[in-house]
């Protein structure tokens, strides 16, 4: 069955915007899709006087509706300041795009899933939250219930991956259910710790690995 994209659609699928990498980024982010297992990362370039959005780039590992998401909605937020950014939401992207077939609107949800926690990540490590609430435990899964469980496809909380977490001053420590050398053993401690280190009062970030 092909799904009826639009001409604007399979433009930023083949010839897609803003991809890459920004080295030493003043943010990022990277996004898993519980509905599909597909990832998204974003990084930011932002002034810091102005807080306007000087560069964006995303790296996806997703269908043909992630990579043309993450394409328009890093061009819109491109010169945006972080405040507009954040106005943006899965419906910017769709309607910017001609439209979406409904079964691919939570590609587009990832997309600014990626973008809105980039600038949150931003917010947390520049003094800029409103509200600074305390990293607790129900913080910390919030965060890794968007981390995909490689051999699953799905949240790494769900799957019970994550065996127990413990915050304690300002150190959150993650029990992993994976021998310390399975082959995604890293691969899941760095996702968890680039979700859990930007936190503003985390200062430190433990993967423990508990299978033998
Ligand atoms: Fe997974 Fe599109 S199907 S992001």
């Amino acid at each position: 069955m092909s799904l009826p994209y639009t001409k604007k659609v399979l433009d930023h699928f083949m010839h897609p915007h803003n991809v890459g990498k920004i080295e030493n980024p003043d943010a990022s982010a990277t996004e898993g899709s519980p509905a599909c297992g597909d990832m998204v990362k974003l990084y930011l370039k932002v002034n810091e006087k102005t807080q306007i959005i000087e560069d964006i780039k995303f790296e996806s590992y997703g269908c043909a509706s992630n990579i043309a998401t993450g394409s328009i909605i890093t061009d819109l937020a491109r010169g945006k300041t972080l405040e507009e950014a954040k106005t943006l939401n899965w419906k910017s992207a769709a309607d910017a795009l001609g439209g979406l077939p409904a079964v691919k609107v939570h590609c587009a949800v990832l997309a600014v899933d990626a973008l809105r926690t980039a600038i949150e990540n931003y917010e947390h490590q520049h003094g800029l939250l409103k509200e600074k609430t305390p990293t607790t435990r129900t913080v910390v899964l919030r965060r890794l219930s968007k981390v995909i469980n490689p051999l699953a496809g799905l949240d790494v909380v769900k799957t019970k991956l994550v065996k127990k977490v413990e915050v304690e001053n300002h150190k959150v420590t993650v029990y992993v259910e994976l021998p310390s050398d399975h082959q995604f053993a890293n691969n899941v401690r760095n996702e968890i710790e680039e979700r859990i280190e930007p936190l503003w009062d985390v200062n430190q970030v433990k993967v423990i690995f508990t299978k033998q």
